[in-house]
C-alpha cells in the first residue's frame, strides 16, 4: 500500500493538472467579462473560429454584447467589440499588452524564424525607408518594375491589339506581387545577363516562378497557421520554405542591383547582432510574405469594383486624367511611357477614397496582444473589467467597425466616395452613438505592430490601377457575373481572397 499511495497521488495530481491545463476548472471571476468556454475541453470553441470566424463573433455578440472571453485552442482571448474602447488597447502600455511575445511565437512555427530579443527596434528602424523620403525612391522602382512587367510588349507584334484573357485575381495577385517583390528585393544585374532587356527579361521569368510558388503557400497558409495540415501537406509546407529561404537568401539577394533600403538594413543589422546566415535567409522569406501576400488580393477588389461600379471608373479615370494633364504627360503610340511620381500619386482623393473603401470591405485582421498582468481595463462608457494575466486581449475590426451600419451606413456596398467630403477632401469624421469613432476602418492595424508598408502598398495600388486605366482596356468577359464570394477560411490573416477567379478581358489602348 505505502508504494501504491505515491503513484496514486501522482496519477491524481497529474489528471488534475491535466484538466486544468484544458481549462476544467475556470471560473468567471467578478468583474471579469462574460466567459465561454465551449464543450471541447482546451479546444474551446477554436473548430467554429477557423471554420468562420466572423459567423462565430458575431453570434457571441449577439449572446454577450461588447466584451467576451472565449477559450481557443488552450489560450482565452478577450475580444472588445466596441470601436470606441480601442483606444484603451492600442495605446496600453507595452507593460500590459505585449505584441511581440504571441508574434514570435507564430513567426517560429509558420516561418521557422526566431527572433532576435529586441527583433521589433530593428524592424522599426529600417521603416523609415517605407515612408516619408524613402517612399520616393520606392515608389520609382516600383513604378520601373510595374513597366517591365505590364508594358514591355508595347510597340511589339505580341503587343498588338488583340484581347488577353485572364483571370482578373490572378492577373492583379501576380502582377502585384512580382513587381513588389522586384522593387523590394532588387533586380538581375546587366553585368551578369550582358544587356539591360536581357537582364529586363530575367527578372519577368524568375518573378514569375517565384509567385507560382508563393501562390501555393499561400494556399497551405491558413491551415498552416492553425497548425492542422496533413502530412503531405505539411511535406509540400517544408519543400516552399526550403525553396524560399533559397531562392531569397542572402547569398543571392546580395548579388541583385537596387535592393531596396529596407531589405538591405533588415539584413544588415541582423548580420551585425550576428544572426546565423541561414536564420537571416529565414527573415527574408517573411518578409516576402508580409509585403506581398496582401497588396495583390487589394489589386484584384479594387478593380472588380471598379468595373461593377461604372460611376466609380468614370470619376478615378477622369482623376487619372487630370493628373496626367496637369504633369503634361500623354499617353500616345510611340511616346514615352507615363511616369507616375509620388507626388502625382499625393494628387488623387478619389482613389485614394476608393482604395479606402477597398480595404473597409475586404481587409479582415485580428490584432492580438498578450495579457502581461492582471489588471483593469475600462470601456469606454465606463464599465470596468479584470483581465488576467496570461489571456490575450483581441479586436476584430471588421465585424466591429467596418461592417457596422451605424458608422457605415449600408457598409456591404461599395462606395467609392464614401471617404470624401462634399468639398472633395478626405473624410474622417464617423460616429458611433453620436460620439466620433477614431479607429473607423482598421486595414493596416494599428498601434506598435501597424503596418509599416501602408504608404508604400497605398501607392502600389495607386500605381497599378493608374497604369491600367492610362494605358488599358479593360472589362468583365461576362458583365453580369456577380462579385465572388470570399473565401472564409482566411478571416483573421488580412486583406481576403475570393473563393474562385472571375474571367476578364484586357488589351493595350494602343
Ligand atoms: C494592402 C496591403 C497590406 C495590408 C492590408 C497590410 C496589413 C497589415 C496588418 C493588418 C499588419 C498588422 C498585423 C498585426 O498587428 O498583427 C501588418 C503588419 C506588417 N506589414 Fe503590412 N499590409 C500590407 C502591405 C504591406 C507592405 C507592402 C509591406 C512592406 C513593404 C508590409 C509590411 C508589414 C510588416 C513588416 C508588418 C509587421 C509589423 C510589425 O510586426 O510591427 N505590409 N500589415
Amino acid at each position: 500500500m505505502s508504494l501504491w499511495l505515491p503513484v496514486l497521488l501522482a496519477l491524481l495530481i497529474s489528471a488534475l493538472g491535466g484538466l486544468y491545463l484544458l481549462g476544467a476548472f475556470r471560473r468567471r471571476r467578478p468583474k471579469e467579462p462574460p466567459l465561454d468556454k465551449g464543450h471541447i475541453p482546451w479546444l474551446g470553441h477554436a473548430l467554429d473560429f477557423r471554420s468562420n470566424s466572423v459567423e462565430f463573433l458575431q453570434k457571441m455578440q449577439r449572446k454577450y454584447g461588447d466584451i467576451f472571453t472565449v477559450l481557443l485552442g488552450g489560450y482565452y482571448f478577450t475580444f472588445v467589440m466596441d470601436p470606441l474602447s480601442f483606444g484603451s488597447i492600442v495605446k496600453e502600455a507595452k507593460s500590459n499588452f505585449d505584441f511581440t511575445h504571441f508574434a514570435k511565437q507564430l513567426v517560429a512555427r509558420v516561418f521557422g524564424y526566431h527572433s532576435l530579443e529586441d527583433e521589433h527596434k530593428v524592424l522599426e528602424t529600417s521603416n523609415k525607408h517605407l515612408m516619408g523620403d524613402g517612399l520616393v525612391i520606392m515608389t520609382q522602382a516600383m513604378m520601373e518594375n510595374l513597366q517591365n512587367l505590364m508594358l514591355h510588349s508595347i510597340g511589339t507584334v505580341k503587343g498588338q491589339k488583340e484581347w488577353q484573357y485572364d483571370g482578373l485575381f490572378h492577373y492583379s495577385y501576380n502582377i502585384l506581387f512580382r513587381a513588389g517583390y522586384l522593387a523590394l528585393y532588387g533586380n538581375e544585374t546587366v553585368r551578369r545577363m550582358g544587356s539591360k532587356e536581357k537582364a529586363k527579361e530575367f527578372d519577368r521569368v524568375h518573378s514569375e516562378e517565384l509567385f507560382n510558388e508563393f501562390r501555393k503557400y499561400d494556399s497551405l497558409f491558413p491551415r498552416l497557421a492553425y497548425a492542422v495540415l496533413s502530412p503531405k501537406e505539411k511535406l509540400e509546407a517544408e519543400r516552399l520554405k526550403n525553396l524560399f529561404w533559397n531562392m531569397l537568401s542572402v547569398e543571392k539577394t546580395t548579388q541583385k542591383d537596387n535592393v531596396s533600403r529596407w531589405i538591405f538594413d533588415q539584413q544588415h543589422f541582423r548580420q551585425e547582432q550576428g544572426m546565423a546566415e541561414y536564420m537571416q535567409d529565414r527573415y527574408m522569406f517573411l518578409l516576402l510574405w508580409a509585403s506581398q501576400g496582401n497588396t495583390g488580393p487589394a489589386s484584384y477588389w479594387l478593380l472588380l469594383f471598379l468595373m461593377k461600379h461604372p460611376e466609380a471608373l468614370k470619376a478615378v479615370k477622369e482623376e487619372v486624367e487630370k493628373v496626367l494633364k496637369e504633369t503634361n504627360q500623354e499617353v500616345k503610340p510611340g511616346g514615352p511611357l507615363i511616369n507616375l511620381t509620388r507626388d502625382m500619386l499625393m494628387k488623387t482623393p478619389i482613389l485614394d477614397s476608393a482604395v479606402e473603401e477597398t480595404l473597409r470591405l475586404n481587409t479582415a485582421p485580428v490584432l492580438i496582444r498578450g495579457i502581461m498582468q492582471d489588471m483593469d481595463f475600462k470601456m469606454a462608457d465606463g464599465r470596468e473589467y479584470t483581465l488576467r494575466k496570461g489571456d490575450r486581449i483581441a479586436i476584430f475590426p471588421y465585424i466591429a467597425v467596418q461592417m457596422d451600419p451605424e458608422v457605415h451606413p449600408e457598409p456591404h456596398q461599395f462606395k467609392y466616395d464614401r471617404f470624401l467630403n462634399p468639398d472633395g477632401t478626405k473624410k474622417a469624421d464617423f460616429y458611433k452613438n453620436g460620439k466620433k469613432v477614431k479607429y473607423f476602418t482598421m486595414p493596416w492595424g494599428a498601434g506598435l505592430s501597424m503596418c509599416p508598408g501602408r504608404f508604400f502598398a497605398t501607392n502600389e495600388l495607386k500605381q497599378f490601377v493608374f497604369l491600367m486605366l492610362a494605358y488599358f482596356d479593360f472589362e468583365l468577359v461576362n458583365v453580369e457575373e456577380d462579385i465572388p464570394p470570399i473565401d472564409q477560411s482566411r478571416w483573421g490573416f488580412g486583406i481576403m481572397q475570393p473563393a474562385h477567379d472571375i474571367q476578364f478581358k484586357y488589351r493595350l489602348r494602343f
